[in-house]
Order: C-alpha cells, then sequence, then structure tokens
C-alpha cells in the first residue's frame, strides 16, 4: 500500500470512530451470561458495535477469554469471530454472575432479562417496553440451551420476550441480541436526541440525527 493511501484509510477510519461516536448509547450494557459457543460472543459483539450499543460484559466462568480488556481487544480467536468488532467494542468478562450483578448495582445499573419464557415477576414483550426510563440499563441474554439463570432473574427489574410465532421454543443467541438491542438502543438513541438529562429532562431545541446515512 502507497504511504499516502494508508494515511487516507487511517484519516477515514479516524473520521468513522469520531462520527459514530455521538450515536453510540450511553449506559446500555448488553450481558452474555454463561454463553458455550465462542461463535455467540463474536455475533453478540459484532451486534454490539454495529448497533452502537455502549459495552459487552462476558460472564464466562468457563474462562473462553482472557482477563484484561487489551489481551481481549487483541484476542485473534474473537477479532475473527467477531469480524473485527472486539477491536472497536469495550468488552470486559466476569468470573460469575454474581459478580457481574454486584458490580452493576454499585454502579447503579438497572437489569432487564430476556426469555422466551415468563420468568420472575415482571414479563413484557419486546414492542410493549419502555428500555429509557433507567438511566443505566443492562440487558441480559441467557445460555444457550439454560437460558438466563435464577439469580439474574431474581435481581431484574424486568423479563423481556420477544413475540414466538412458530412451533420451536426460542431464538438462538446471536439473532435474539439482534433483535432485541435493535429495539433497545433505537429507543434510547431517539431519547438522547431529544433530552440531555433524566426523567425527560433538558430537551433540546432541536433533536440530534437519530440515524447516519450509509455510503455509497
Ligand atoms: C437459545 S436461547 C435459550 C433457550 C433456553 N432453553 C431457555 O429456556 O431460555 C438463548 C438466549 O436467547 C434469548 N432468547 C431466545 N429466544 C428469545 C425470545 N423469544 N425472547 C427473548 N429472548 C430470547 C434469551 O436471552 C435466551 O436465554
Amino acid at each position: 500500500m502507497e504511504p499516502a493511501e494508508s494515511k487516507k484509510s487511517k484519516a477515514s477510519v479516524r473520521k468513522r470512530a469520531d462520527l459514530i461516536k455521538n450515536f453510540r448509547c450511553k449506559n446500555l450494557i448488553a450481558i452474555i451470561e454463561d454463553p458455550e459457543n465462542p461463535r455467540n460472543i463474536g455475533t453478540v459483539i459484532r451486534n454490539v458495535n454495529a448497533l452502537g450499543v455502549e459495552k459487552v460484559y462476558v460472564i464466562d466462568p468457563r474462562r473462553v477469554l482472557p482477563d484484561a480488556w487489551d489481551e481481549l481487544r487483541a484476542d485473534p480467536k474473537l477479532a475473527k469471530l467477531s469480524v473485527s468488532a472486539a477491536k472497536w467494542t469495550f468488552v470486559k468478562r466476569f468470573d460469575s454472575t454474581k459478580d457481574c450483578l454486584d458490580h452493576l448495582e454499585k454502579n447503579h445499573f438497572v437489569s432487564m432479562v430476556t426469555s422466551p419464557h415468563v420468568k420472575g415477576k415482571t414479563n413484557t414483550f419486546l414492542h410493549e417496553t419502555d428500555f429509557t426510563e433507567h438511566a443505566k440499563l443492562a440487558v441480559w441474554f441467557g445460555n444457550e440451551s439454560k437460558g438466563v439463570s435464577d439469580i439474574a432473574v431474581q435481581r431484574s427489574e424486568r423479563c423481556v420476550a420477544i413475540p414466538m410465532f412458530g412451533m420451536i421454543e426460542s431464538l438462538n443467541l446471536g439473532t435474539s441480541s439482534g433483535i432485541v438491542l435493535y429495539e433497545v438502543a433505537k429507543q434510547r438513541r431517539e431519547y438522547q436526541s431529544k433530552y440531555r438529562l433524566r426523567d425527560r429532562r433538558g430537551e433540546r431545541a432541536t433533536p440530534l440525527p437519530t440515524v447516519i446515512a450509509p455510503e455509497a
């Protein structure tokens, strides 16, 4: 590659990185609880990055991932499985669900679990749920076979379901994370575009844009 070309591509990468910053959903974390298949971790990270979710936490008792963030970002397996999204995404791992819940609660995050089944006291469908009510929100996705754990359900505000119309029990982890996070991020970006503060305070005179025009 010619030096000028490489410079230009670095500049365009920087330009894109600066542009997307304004569209990222602040204080929104996706949690993957005890994923078995590393491919699913890669898919969720890709979805998180593409949809402008701020962070991903992985509860990883099987120790699939390295501990430190810089190691996670540089991990070649994760880079491949997430088509490099891991390089651009904040990913943090936890040894246990309890550790993750303690960390979230200490930082005033409200959790919502997702499941195709009724879990806990409050259950809502995705399209009927207000994801803008809480300033800090963590959305949980469960293990491929067991789903979300009882402790995560107990310490969550609600359980959210994507309505199902087929003969099968559930969607897979990667697909459901894409559908749920699209709706959550859309609602929160609309909120951020209109208000600067929580509880619908600090209304902007002119709403910020909520989409980036696709490149030709
Ligand atoms: C393959 S599913 C797990 C199925 C598992 N047998 C169960 O009981 O939940 C993996 C994860 O995807 C998400 N998921 C799958 N289908 C969903 C749906 N219809 N609504 C909400 N979340 C869903 C949940 O987070 C679930 O824990």
